[in-house]
């Protein structure tokens, strides 16, 4: 395994009280292998990634246990210089917004080209010159006279191309895609999630994509991690996902997804919203919005059942789920 999380416990303090906002996640990622994560806002998504990246919020934040394993070694033990290294070079993280993630008063090309000449000690011509293929390799058009552009000249999917640009410039072995595409237009969205792929599988890297788009992740994920109230509620291979859930709140999921061949059907809905992470209900943090909900759910936690060797879900009554 590339990278494998084990039961990975992150709080923040906050003014009301401690936010349990990752609270036992384990998941693993191989090299080649896209494992895509999905959950409400608030579940608990990009919490986890950034304490695999080590890019955490501390204070508040603090991480309370686990370990993140990556090729074998156990990267909270890591100093934070050894730490940095593996930051960029080994593993590298795409955000939802390029705009704010790079810097405004320094062409595109400088800003790759530093990736080589800081981390690998090139020559800034040398530099330039893998800036200008990294972009085509991206397909960013023109790309030998736009490399001396700055990042408001390009558009908003042309600028989320010079992110993954950014992060494969070291070819990592692991690359975090934090909702890519959310800030898209729906038509760039499909584009710029094909080429992510496409790099994806041509690099032979690990891929974690976080998004709440279960329409997106169909086509590009191998397996899915479905993230509640910080917790992994169920994980699987995306088939066995799309033809039966397993636990009522991936259902849910599944069944607000807009359509095409229902159109004018009123859309679903999960009812109610995700719980306070201050306070997270008893038993399982689902049974206040659960349909399938009874006694036991209100006080007893369930564990991570195995439904299979590939597959588990977190809930008394998956079998009910999977066959209902
Ligand atoms: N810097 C912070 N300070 C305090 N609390 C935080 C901080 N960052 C995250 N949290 C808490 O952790 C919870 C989980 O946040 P996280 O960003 O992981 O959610 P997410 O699943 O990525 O949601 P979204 O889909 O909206 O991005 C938040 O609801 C919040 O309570
Ligand atoms: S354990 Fe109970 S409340 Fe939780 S998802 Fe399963 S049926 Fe619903
Ligand atoms: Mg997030």
């Amino acid at each position: 395994m590339l990278l494998e999380v084990r039961d990975l416990h992150v709080e923040f303090r906050t003014r009301d009280g401690v936010a349990k906002a990752v609270n036992g996640v384990s998941y693993g990622v191989d090299a080649g292998e896209t494992l895509a994560v999905l959950g409400e806002s608030g579940s608990g998504k990009s919490v986890t990634a950034q304490a695999v990246m080590g890019i955490l919020d501390i204070p508040p934040g603090r991480i309370t246990g686990g370990e993140v394993l990556f090729k074998g070694r156990d990267l909270l033990k890591l100093k934070e210089d050894e730490r940095r290294k593996v930051r960029g070079a080994e593993m590298a993280m795409i955000f939802q917004d390029a705009l704010s993630s790079l810097n405004p008063v320094i062409s595109v090309g400088d800003q790759l080209a530093e990736m080589f000449t800081v981390h690998r000690g090139m020559s800034r011509k040398d530099g330039r010159a893998r800036a200008v293929e990294l972009m085509d390799r991206v397909r960013i058009p023109a790309a030998r006279e736009r490399v001396r552009q700055y990042p408001h000249q390009f558009s908003g999917g042309m600028r989320q191309r010079i992110m993954i640009a950014m992060a494969l410039a070291l070819e990592p072995a692991l690359i975090i895609a934090d909702e890519p595409t959310t800030a898209l237009d729906v038509t760039v969205q499909a584009q710029v999630m094909e080429l992510l792929a496409e790099l994806q599988r041509e690099l032979h890297m690990g891929l974690i994509l976080i998004t709440h788009d279960l329409g997106v992740v169909a086509d590009v994920a191998d397996r899915i991690a479905v993230m509640y109230a910080g917790r992994i509620v169920e994980s699987a291979p995306v088939h066995d996902i799309y033809k039966a859930p397993a636990h009522p709140y991936t259902r849910g999921l599944l069944d607000s997804i807009p359509r095409l061949d229902l159109k004018g059907q009123e859309l679903y809905a999960i009812k109610g919203l995700p719980p306070s992470l201050l306070n997270i209900p008893p038993g399982c943090a689902f049974h206040p919005r659960c349909p399938l909900a009874r006694d036991v759910c209100r006080t007893d936690e369930p564990p991570l059942y195995e439904v299979s060797r590939t597959r588990g879900s977190a809930c008394h009554f998956w079998r009910e789920c999977l066959h209902g």
